[in-house]
């Protein structure tokens, strides 16, 4: 391949072909999946690593090297120009497991877009004054193991091995995931990169809100992503003949739950910005003609002020506390790994206003309600989000739908920021 220096003309031809591509590719990941006619890929599962394999084989066709770290990432690496010693290396991120029955486009839109940058790049001959790496999260939406950014955590060394005990609803340890996903869970640490490497972090994503198709705009940039924090929460009563046990002397730990959940959604409901999901309850031992013995539930609560959620949080647990007392309950909380509110990068979101200002499109600015594998990233490097319309703001649903003309949009642009960022780097 003859190596030719950056033009943005050159990198930006064939956009619309490649933004085809995109589309085609989110189809086919799509039928990767646990469930026939949904979408539901979960970490370490069979469908999660066949979807790699098809990640694996497009990076290479784009000419990248590829690897896969311990906790069972994809990264694709495209070479700078070798004329540049010590060359520093930009990411393009984003995440291929999904929620039960998700959309096609939320986590492998950002890994397919990065792929079509360096596709670009490789079709038109362009080596870049800085290395790309493509990196394809295996856990962003921590479905299975309740905790959300287990992939990119350990690049940004902030996988704690602490971690590796947790369970799964069939009582597999986290560690146990790893290794039978080909990952040897002690060598985790070893993943971490060098903040002094890297020039930033970027994820194409889809909006998973309305504005920008209200403010009739393809992308818009994400001036910074909320914090979090996610709980589980057990009741335990006593379970029981639903036909005999009088109401009076009844542990019913549904009706905890009940309790607890319309409890959530007043304290969500309490201050502005805040909002609180109980999203998955399971109540054991499951039958029509039984009284609940135990159930357990989960709770997912943001705001960007940790003040916020703080209060919060132990305005929840005074409400645990005081059912349990109520119903004759046992309580019991486990916190899972929070995460911090975190801010874009004004210098790489500033390169990123100027690559959308070139297409000749107003630049709106969105706050993202939703977590972002940019929250870990942000730990090591700057990072920076572009987000892209998606049709009445639905995500985390098989409704998710977005255009290849907006995908064009965010490709041409990503490939200005792509060429911006090596070239200052
Ligand atoms: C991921 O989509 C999250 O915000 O939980
Ligand atoms: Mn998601
Ligand atoms: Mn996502």
């Amino acid at each position: 391949m003859t190596t030719k220096n950056a033009s943005s003309t050159a990198i930006s031809s064939g956009s619309q072909e490649r933004a085809a591509r995109i589309m085609e590719r989110c189809d086919r990941l799509a039928q990767e999946s646990a469930e026939v006619g949904k979408i539901s890929r979960l970490y370490g599962t069979p469908e999660l690593r066949a979807a790699r394999d098809l990640l694996d084989g497009w990076m290479q066709e784009a000419g990248m090297t590829t690897r896969i770290d311990q906790i069972g990432n994809l990264i694709g690496h495209y070479e700078a120009d070798p004329a540049i010693a010590d060359p520093k290396t930009l990411i393009i991120g984003g995440h291929w497991d999904s929620v039960r029955d998700a959309g096609r486009y939320d986590g492998t839109l950002g890994v397919l877009s990065g792929i079509a940058a360096v596709e670009g790049l490789h079709e038109a001959g362009v080596r870049l004054n800085a290395a790309i790496e493509v990196m394809a999260f295996a856990d962003e939406e921590g479905v299975r193991f309740h905790t959300a950014l287990l992939g990119s955590s350990p690049i940004a060394g902030g996988f704690d091995l602490a971690w590796l005990a947790m369970t799964d609803d069939a009582g597999i340890t986290l560690g146990e995931a790893i290794r039978a996903f080909g990952g040897d869970p002690e060598a985790i640490p070893g993943d971490a990169r060098a903040t002094e490497d890297l020039l930033g972090f970027i994820e194409v994503h889809i909006e998973q809100g309305p504005v920008l198709q209200e403010r009739d705009v393809p992308v818009g940039v994400v001036t910074g992503i909320t914090g979090s924090a996610r709980a589980e929460i057990t009741f335990t009563g006593m379970a029981g003949h639903a036909g005999t046990i009088p109401m009076s002397s009844r542990r019913d730990a549904l009706t905890g739950s009940a309790e607890f959940i319309l409890a959530v959604e007043r304290v969500g409901r309490s201050a502005e910005g805040l909002v609180a999901t109980v999203g998955k309850l399971d109540a054991e031992p499951g039958a029509s003609n039984v009284v609940a013995g135990r159930t357990v539930q989960t709770l997912d609560l943001r705001h960007p002020d940790p003040e916020v959620r703080g209060r919060a949080i132990t305005e929840l647990k005074r409400e645990v506390d005081a059912i349990g007392e109520r119903r004759t309950l046992e309580v019991a909380w486990h916190d899972s790994p929070c995460f911090a509110e975190t801010p874009s990068d004004p210098t790489l979101t500033g390169t990123l206003r100027k690559a959308i200002e070139h297409e000749g499109i107003p630049v709106v600015e969105l706050f993202s309600g939703a977590g972002h594998d940019a929250v870990t990233m942000a730990t090591i490097t700057p990072v920076t989000m572009l987000f892209v319309r998606c049709k009445d703001g639905i995500s985390h649903n098989p409704a998710e739908s977005i255009t290849v003309e907006d995908v064009t949009v965010a490709l041409s642009v990503l490939d200005r920021f792509a060429a911006s960022v090596a070239a200052q780097g």
